[in-house]
């Protein structure tokens, strides 16, 4: 093979074929040069908001190509994306798969999502949040104590995901370290990007027990998972497809003292990459709701201030901060315009979970607001306090909300800052915007393929729907269309990295 010395130009090689760089397929390989790289070319509607544009700006920045392409190198990142007439003649010899009518997506991002929740979505129990997590979700979680049990929710959870599209997720995860281990495993085996961590709970109601450990077990077993499964895969941060994260559950379930541990040893690996992932301000039933527990019951000015190193009575310091460009706040509902400053300061993200916040009566996150603030917003599922896995159906519910807000709050979100919080947004808020979120030429090549053909009403309104005979509008009412009917069947192919994902 002389593979190793052939330039792009050269490539005749198709996905999993391997030809002569005269085009022909060689019966033998005497007088023939055999091909090593392998270059894809995937054919379809492409639709991504390129570029880093902020959420407000990201009209601005959609890119819809009706007849497009993507190219992409053996090394997984994107080398071409635009028209297919603009392929350049180098590419003229590679195969193309043509998905064409179907759509070529960036792979969703979920950013809120709860691994030993897998088979609580149907949750019943009376309440909002804290009695729905005490009647509900501490016992379903500590199933996961059985590894038989952990390894069929490891499995599943990743089906599930893969159905949905998610390419890339910041998971919730168990408090077991072998359902971790079972969660990392099915991951890696699929090609599937995570970024997780144990769930720690120091302190909790009965029904809670099985789920909390001693403070000295939430630092070593917070450790030990960072040790073994923190880019385990390729052994660098920056190429890695695994990635861990400190996940205390939230201020309710721990104490000052594992809030002061747990800061001295993430400041201790922030700077390797570990990430910082918790709820904030999801629940602000009065008096007994989750945000009145949390300043009563550590004194602080704000619920922020607990993550913020500011634990102590009065908001004193107490500790080192976990804020950060790697750390997500899921919820962020009722944020004081300080917490959102704060946050915007420190690189900190919302993961915003709409469905979730009906389910659970929490309310609706104040869109304008928020992304006045300048924090950046992605979408999570918060599955199982959601009830859907698609982060494309929890934008179809933002805009529900946001639609419906109060007064001037009430805002008709644009179908490219539906489809930039579903992507882009997400890979800023895992600090991975290099590397993916778009389909912009030079990012790892995370996309879906979505056939309108899979799902009857997507089919029915991209087929039948009406449009405006401006182009522009008419492009936007398509990716509303595809963002709000489609569900799973129409996610015909997920690819990561260049490689297709297959479900265990
Ligand atoms: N706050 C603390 N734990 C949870 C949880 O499991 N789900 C949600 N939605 N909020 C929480
Ligand atoms: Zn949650």
């Amino acid at each position: 093979m002389t593979g190793a010395s052939v330039t792009v130009r050269d490539h005749r090689c198709s996905v999993g074929r391997i030809r002569c760089s005269d085009g022909r397929r060689p019966s033998t390989t005497a007088g023939h040069r055999w091909l090593a790289l392998r270059v894809q070319i995937h054919r379809g509607h492409l639709i991504h908001v390129t570029g880093s544009p902020t959420v407000q700006e990201s009209a601005a920045h959609l890119v819809a190509i009706e007849d497009g392409a993507l190219v992409i190198g053996d090394d997984g990142r994107i080398l071409f994306s635009g028209a297919y007439a603009d392929l350049p003649a180098e590419y003229a010899g590679v195969e193309i798969d043509d998905h064409r009518p179907a759509f070529l997506l960036p792979g969703f991002v979920d950013t809120h999502i709860h691994f030993p929740q897998t088979f609580a979505g149907d949750a019943y129990g009376g309440g909002q949040l804290l009695e729905w997590l005490n009647a509900c979700i501490f016992p379903s979680e500590s199933r996961l104590a059985d590894p038989e049990f952990a390894e069929r929710a490891a499995l599943e959870f990743v089906r599930r995901r893969t159905a949905a599209g998610t390419t890339a997720a910041m998971v919730f995860g168990s408090a077991f370290p072998h359902a971790q281990d079972a969660l990392f495993e099915q991951t890696q085996r699929a090609g599937l990007r995570i970024v997780s961590g144990r769930g720690i709970q120091t302190v909790g109601p009965d029904s809670a027990k099985p789920l909390i450990s001693s403070e000295a077990d939430a630092l070593r077993l917070t450790k030990a998972e960072i040790d073994k499964w923190h880019a385990a895969d390729t052994g660098d941060v920056a190429t890695a497809l695994l990635h861990v994260a400190v996940v205390p559950r939230f201020s309710l379930s721990v104490t000052t003292g594992t809030l002061k541990n747990l800061g001295e040893l993430y400041d201790s690996v922030r700077g390797n990459g570990v990430y910082f992932h918790s709820h904030l301000n999801e629940n602000n039933r009065p008096g007994t709701g989750e945000v009145d527990s949390v300043k009563q019951s550590y004194q602080v000015e704000t619920y922020l201030d607990t993550y913020d190193g500011k634990f102590l009575p009065g908001s004193q310091v107490g500790g080192k901060s976990f804020l950060g460009r790697r750390s997500i706040m899921a919820h962020s509902v009722h944020c004081t315009d300080g917490e959102l400053a704060r946050m915007a300061e420190t690189g900190t993200s919302i993961a915003h979970c709409p469905v979730s916040q009906q389910f659970l009566g929490s309310g609706t996150m104040p869109w304008r607001r928020t992304i006045a603030s300048g924090v950046n917003v992605a979408a999570g599922t918060d599955f199982g306090g959601g009830d859907t896995w698609l982060i494309s159906e929890v934008m179809s519910d933002a805009f529900k909300v946001h639609i419906s807000e109060p007064g001037d709050a009430a805002i008709s979100m644009h179908p490219a800052e539906m489809l930039f919080t579903a992507t882009l947004a997400g890979a800023r808020a895992l600090d991975m915007e290099d590397r993916f979120g778009n389909l912009d030429a030079g990012k790892e090549a995370d996309f879906l393929v979505v056939d309108p053909a899979g799902w009857g009403p997507t089919a029915a309104a991209i087929d039948h729907g009406i449009r405006s005979d401006d182009p522009e509008m008419a492009r936007d009412q398509t990716l509303f269309a595809l963002l709000m009917t489609m569900r799973e069947p129409a996610i015909s192919q997920v690819w990561v990295q260049g490689r297709r994902v297959v479900a265990p």
